[in-house]
């Protein structure tokens, strides 16, 4: 029953894989507005606490779940713990994925139409990047064939497979985005007055702290890791056990934290420097960023380089989100890969339409003052996750038993292995925080 199946054709070729799927638009537009509206280094403290204590024994169980089971999500956890209800999380999981794919796409859309105004020219002055935004977003036939457009490429690449897509597309498009990053950051850092963005993110005011802001470091770290919703187990499936887990999920999340960073400092400098604000929340890149291009010395070429790399960022973490929902389907469903990847990335279209017109037809529609997309942003990334991270931390720790982890991640390790504390981190810890933190920040947002 069970078909060959692939594999990365080398350790790097996962590393690359995964740091693809963490490195996105978490890093690039959603860690700097959100750290923005937080209070800047305040939220970085909470959320590298978060990353090193929750998403570094995620990353090494999801990685794990994967690579013992070979499995998509759901069939893993019915392979891990057969005839109990379990499967569920997996299908979370995959539906999470889904989900998230939908509105991925369209704001990766918006960024595909900003590599061509990019071209054309920002206009200056932020009403006038707030009126060409605002005018893209509330259009209906250019977001829907950027939306479409993107997502033609994501299926192209699913369908060509783990390693002639995936795998292929990493290796180009990873070291690319790197250097374009640092191009932008060296024009951003380099501006008259940019030490006062450096110093937002580096200089922590606690008085902002709230538990809205914890839970938003929890589920931003969730997000940027891609943890939480199956991702890392689907491309642990394809990693060979001669692979040292610890070690990759350390370099993993080391990159995905750096880019975070770095995206930062690509950003802050230069909207400090002009005299932005950085708390613009989801406008910040689409807004206050083409507001900067348009004022600074050779902006034109950096907004191009920005809207170039943030749209290679999407891609290949989009890539990963269909992945997920396509392994399972092929794995559980017999169904070709092409098939799959064609029929779901179709179906996360049409339900990326909704957040579209959220903007235009269906802007009447709020869910807690939230237009769509951010509805289904708040749904995947501060419940959704979280959840699945807890859930997935409870069953590795109770069910398949820290044991079990511990072998499958240690296989490999002579050296870097990961030690028993686990144990108590996946059983109690993790979940139990989780759950606090999210429920203490619903509240909140209520
Ligand atoms: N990690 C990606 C980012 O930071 C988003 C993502 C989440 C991708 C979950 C896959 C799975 O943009
Ligand atoms: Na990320």
């Amino acid at each position: 029953m069970l078909k060959e199946r692939e594999q990365w054709k080398s350790r790097l070729g996962f590393i690359l894989a995964a740091t693809g799927s963490a490195v996105g638009l978490g890093n690039v537009w959603r860690f700097p507005f959100v750290a923005g509206e937080q209070g800047g280094a305040a939220f970085l403290v909470i959320y590298l606490i978060a990353v090193a204590f929750i998403g570094y024994p995620l990353m090494v169980t999801e990685i794990s779940i994967g690579r013992k089971t070979q499995r998509n999500p759901i069939g893993a956890f019915k392979a891990l713990a057969p005839n109990t209800p379990w499967w569920i999380v997996g299908g979370v999981s995959v539906l999470a994925g889904f989900i998230i794919l939908s509105y991925y796409s369209v704001i990766a859309g918006w960024s595909l139409a900003f590599i061509i105004e990019s071209i054309a020219g920002f206009p200056e002055g932020i009403e006038a990047t707030d009126q060409l935004f605002g005018g893209h977003k509330t259009g209906i036939a250019k977001p829907i064939f950027y939306h479409a457009l993107f997502m033609v490429i994501v299926i192209g690449v699913i369908s060509a497979g783990v390693v002639k897509g995936i795998q292929r597309v990493v290796q180009w498009l990873m070291p690319i985005l790197v250097v374009l990053l640092l191009m932008v950051v060296v024009r951003s850092v380099t501006l008259p007055g940019a030490s006062e963005g450096i110093a937002f993110l580096f200089r922590p005011d606690f008085s902002a702290v709230s538990w809205d802001t914890i839970l938003s470091a929890v589920g931003q770290s969730f997000f940027t890791l891609s943890l939480g919703m199956g991702a890392i187990i689907t491309y642990g499936s394809y990693l060979s056990a001669k692979e040292n887990i610890p070690s990759s999920s350390v370099q993993v999340i080391g990159a995905d934290t750096l880019i975070a960073i770095i995206s930062g400092l690509a950003i802050f400098p230069a909207v400090f420097a002009l005299g932005f604000a950085p708390d613009e929340g989801a406008g910040l890149v689409f807004v206050t960023l083409p507001a900067v291009f348009a004022e600074m010395p050779f902006g034109g070429g950096v907004g191009f380089l920005f809207f170039v790399l943030l749209s290679i960022a999407a891609l290949t973490s989009a890539i990963s989100l269909l992945e997920v929902v396509v392994s399972y389907f092929v794995d559980e469903k017999d169904w070709p890969r092409k098939k799959a990847a064609a029929s779901i990335g179709i179906a996360a279209f049409f339900v990326g339409l909704l957040p579209v017109l959220g903007y235009s037809a269906l802007d009447h529609i709020k869910f807690l003052g939230m237009d769509i997309l951010d509805t289904y942003d708040f749904f995947a990334d501060s419940i959704m996750l979280p959840l699945g991270g807890a859930l997935t931390a409870a069953f590795a720790g109770h069910v398949w038993s820290t044991k079990s982890l511990m072998e499958e991640a240690n296989k490999e390790s002579k050296s870097f292995r990961i030690g028993s504390w686990v144990g108590p981190f996946l059983k109690y810890i993790i979940p139990i925080g989780i759950i606090i933190v999210m429920i203490a920040g619903i509240i909140e947002v209520l």
